[in-house]
């Protein structure tokens, strides 16, 4: 658990964040979302003391960062930024490496962590190990950036708009990948973006930032169908807001007994994608199968809609 009390920084006299508290539970992924200069950054920096704060306390599983050693808060608090960061004369190897070998692993042991993390993000060791980062995509180092970040096994990954610089196919790819990875070890994730589609695409909490304060702190379908002030209902965006709120509701609950014309839809997708699915293809309902791809019935679109309409 990470337990964030009334952080607050400021620059000549001027609060740029303004007493936020947080409380991050273990294997949680929570997304800081707020435009350009609300603080997001500064925030994040605070966490692992790259900025010191002005005022207020960081813990980690009940231990004040203060009173961790700098290299103790690599080790525990890994760091993706958006240019990703990486050493441009040091082979990706080398970059992977970078806060095992300060810890002073042994070579092995290095080695097949570096080997276990290119593979867990989908990398070819052999092939990428030994390049230079300006040999990469920007795909592929944006994921050698991630795979540095979770070397030494944080309890806690910091990603700083980490899909910024990523065309849109890649970086919807990466997304899905981040939360597979992270669904599989179980990673405490704390990620900031200024892209509220990202945010509830990959959050299991939001926090919604402005002018250094904290608006709003609940999960996705909380902030969309009960924004807590104007700026939060600004960010969501009227005219998005149901697609976006359709985007988070699986088909499953919604499967009907009965056949429909055309390709089936698998239960798991969203009714955004259903939604979508039907305008496309001028159909009233789609079938629907499971994980297996035995058909378990149809979606219509009215019952669609009807499960669109937040609560009240
Ligand atoms: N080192 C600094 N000195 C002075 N002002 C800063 C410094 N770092 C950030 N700021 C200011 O703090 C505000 C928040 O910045 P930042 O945390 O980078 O926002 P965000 O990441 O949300 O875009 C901005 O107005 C920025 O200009
Ligand atoms: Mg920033």
């Amino acid at each position: 658990m990470i337990g964030i009390e009334s952080l607050t920084k400021e620059y000549g006299g001027k609060a740029v964040v303004k007493d936020v508290s947080m409380r991050i539970e273990t294997g949680t992924i929570t997304v800081i979302v707020g435009t350009s200069g609300s603080g997001k950054s500064t925030f994040l920096r605070m966490i692992n003391r790259l900025v010191e704060p002005t005022a207020g306390s960081v813990e980690i599983d009940g231990t004040d960062t203060r009173r961790m050693k700098a290299y103790e808060l690599r080790r525990r608090i890994g760091y993706v930024i958006q240019d990703h960061g990486l050493f441009p004369h040091w082979t990706v190897a080398r970059n992977v490496a970078t806060v095992p070998r300060l810890l002073g692993w042994g070579r092995e042991e290095i080695e097949a962590r570096v080997h276990e993390l290119l593979a867990l993000l989908q990398l070819d060791p052999d092939e990428i190990a030994p390049r230079y980062p300006h040999q990469l995509s920007g795909g592929q180092a944006q994921r050698v950036g991630v795979a540095r970040a979770l070397a030494a096994r944080p309890d806690m990954l910091l990603m700083d708009e980490p899909f910024g610089a990523l065309d849109p196919v890649i970086r919807a790819k990466a997304q899905q990948d981040l939360k597979e990875i992270q669904e599989r070890l179980g990673s405490t994730i704390l990620l900031v973006t200024h892209d509220m589609s990202e945010a509830i695409k990959l959050g299991e909490r939001i926090a919604v930032m402005s002018e250094g304060r904290v608006e709003q702190l609940a999960p996705p379908g909380e902030i969309l169908t009960r924004p807590a002030s104007a700026i939060v209902e600004s960010l969501v965006g009227e005219e998005d807001r149901p697609f976006r709120y359709l985007s988070l509701l699986p088909i499953a609950p919604l499967v009907e007994p009965g056949s429909a014309e055309g390709p089936a839809i698998g239960a798991e997708r969203s009714l955004r994608d259903a939604l979508a699915e039907m305008i496309w293809s001028g159909r009233e309902a789609l079938p629907v199968v499971d994980a297996s791809g035995r058909e378990r019935g149809r979606v219509t679109r009215a019952a669609l809609i009807a499960a669109g309409r937040p609560p009240r």
